[in-house]
């Protein structure tokens, strides 16, 4: 056996703040600093009044999953791949009533009508954020993963937010909150993006302290 080979490929599951997510190569493996996101997502849950809960790029399924029994009145995950979607369902059926959250096979927003986009919103994305030339600088395992859960993007690998800042403010989205996961040297990037829009910003950072989150405040 290859010993950069994952053993979450071998035994095909893993245990995810309390959840058991089932895995295979089409979806990425939960990571720990995606915690951190769901952890600031709950929070908002118990103290904001929301209305839908929207995941884009949900893969295994693990964020909405984790915020299913901070309810809002309803529940969109979404993926690029309908590989990743079977899995997330999957592992809702397993952990959930899969009733609960609609399956939506989407590029960002581009399948996702308006009327499923009552606000206000908790939107969460955890997208691909490493530039395509970094594919040969990552650690061995990652390499068994799909390249569409990791990499996109030429220039900086913050090129997937920056398309769905600006979907987002197309569709005129409103009274929303969107938290994003970005790469350690992306902070920059997520600021000058936010500020285009003059939308409302809040870093927040990883368990080793590293600025990796951001709640963006869109007009709420
Ligand atoms: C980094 S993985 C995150 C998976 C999961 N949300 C998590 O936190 O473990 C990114 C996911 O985004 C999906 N994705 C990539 N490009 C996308 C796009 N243009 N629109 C929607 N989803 C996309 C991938 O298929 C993958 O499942």
């Amino acid at each position: 056996m290859n010993p950069d080979f994952p053993e979450e490929y071998i035994r095909w599951q893993v245990s995810y703040l309390g959840h058991t997510i089932f895995v295979t190569h089409d979806v990425l493996i939960p990571r720990l600093e995606t915690e951190v996101l769901i952890k600031r997502a709950r929070k908002i849950l118990q103290n904001t009044h929301i209305e839908t809960i929207l995941d884009i790029g949900t893969g295994s399924g693990i964020i909405p999953i984790s915020l299913r029994n901070y309810t809002a009145w309803q529940m969109y995950a979404t993926d690029i791949s309908p590989e990743a979607l079977r899995i997330a369902e999957k592992n809702f059926r397993y952990n959930l009533d899969e009733k609960q959250c609609t399956f939506i096979e989407s590029n960002l927003l581009e399948n996702i009508p308006n009327s499923s986009m009552r606000t206000p919103l908790l939107i969460t994305a955890n997208l691909p954020y490493i530039k395509n030339e970094d594919w040969e600088n990552m650690s061995a395992d990652t390499r068994y993963e799909p390249q569409i859960a990791l990499f996109w993007g030429e220039k900086t690998g913050f090129e997937l937010y920056e398309k769905l800042l600006y979907a987002l403010a197309e569709r005129h989205v409103n009274t929303a909150i969107l938290l994003i996961e970005f790469w350690y040297d992306q902070l920059q990037n997520a600021q000058d993006e936010v500020e285009k829009y003059g939308w409302k910003s809040e870093v927040f950072s990883d368990y080793a302290g590293i600025p990796r989150f951001m709640q963006i405040n869109i007009d709420i």
